[in-house]
């Protein structure tokens, strides 16, 4: 059968099916993210304390769940389509294509490790201590303090969403121009890599605390964190892609 010749080579069949997981499980995390960014959030601002703890219970945890499994998987079948390149790994990091794949992995990556170990070491806490609490028992201090780091790193994820998804796709769907060939990137990464350090570590509350101006400005409602994400791509991709890159080429 064709689906099982030539199983592992590059743009073989184990690409196709890690291909079609990767962007299953994408969907699932980054639509869990939403749900929690745009309608659990603003929802639990109106509900009454009760009715906040069952559902953090009966539907946080049960959708905390899917939301970090899904994001192991899509860093773990990303990984696959990289491993199955082999040999050609090098190539498939150079040029336009390998930019912006390594703009969108990177994005990628810093979110995978907001989920894993900012969002859901804090959540466990604050859901056992709803549990604690649901069973006649004393709320956990630790956490009050943890829900602030939580809800930061889930909006700079919500923040870095749209640019890590635009360069992920572009980078095999990207039109013919996007495979000439371009001259240094040095100035771009520096471009790109200071303004990812300064969302991750404000984010992170390493500039002047959670909430420094940033934060409070970008990430305290919702709709605002859905307009920055279009900002965030538009300087990334016009000024860094079309200005800064195509300027070197
Ligand atoms: C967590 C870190 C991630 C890594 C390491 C990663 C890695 C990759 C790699 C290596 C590719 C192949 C690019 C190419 O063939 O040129 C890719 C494509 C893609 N990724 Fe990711 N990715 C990550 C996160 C995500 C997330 C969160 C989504 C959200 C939906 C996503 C959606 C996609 C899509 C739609 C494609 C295009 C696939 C295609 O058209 O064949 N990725 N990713």
């Amino acid at each position: 059968m064709e689906i099982f010749n030539r199983f592992f080579d590059p743009g073989g069949s184990w690409e196709m099916l890690s291909r079609t997981a990767h962007i299953l499980s994408g969907i699932t995390w980054i639509g869990l993210l939403y749900f929690f960014n745009y309608v659990q959030t603003p929802a639990f601002a109106v509900m009454s304390a009760e009715g906040r703890s069952e559902a953090m219970r009966k539907i946080t945890l049960r959708a905390l769940w899917w939301f970090r499994y899904a994001a192991l998987l899509t860093f773990l079948f990303g990984l696959s389509i990289i491993a199955v390149q082999g040999d050609q790994t090098d190539a498939f990091f150079e040029g336009q294509h390998g930019t912006a794949i390594l703009t969108g992995i990177l994005f990628g990556t810093t979110m995978f490790a907001n989920v894993w170990g900012v969002i859901w070491r804090a959540q466990k806490v604050i859901i056992g201590s709803a549990e604690t609490v649901a069973n006649g028992g004393e709320a956990d201090p630790r956490a009050a303090e943890l829900a602030k780091p939580a809800a930061r790193a889930s909006r700079a994820n919500t923040l870095m969403s749209v640019t890590m998804l635009f360069f992920m796709v572009f980078a095999p769907h990207g039109a013919g121009w996007w495979q000439e060939p371009i001259g240094s990137t040095v100035v771009y990464w520096l471009f790109v890599l200071v303004i990812w350090a300064f969302i991750e570590a404000s984010a992170l509350g390493l500039i002047g605390g959670f909430d420094n101006r940033f934060n409070v400005e970008v990430f305290n409602d919702h709709k605002r964190t859905i307009i920055g994400a279009f900002v965030l791509w538009a300087v990334v991709y016009i000024i860094g892609w079309e200005i800064i890159l195509k300027a070197m080429s």
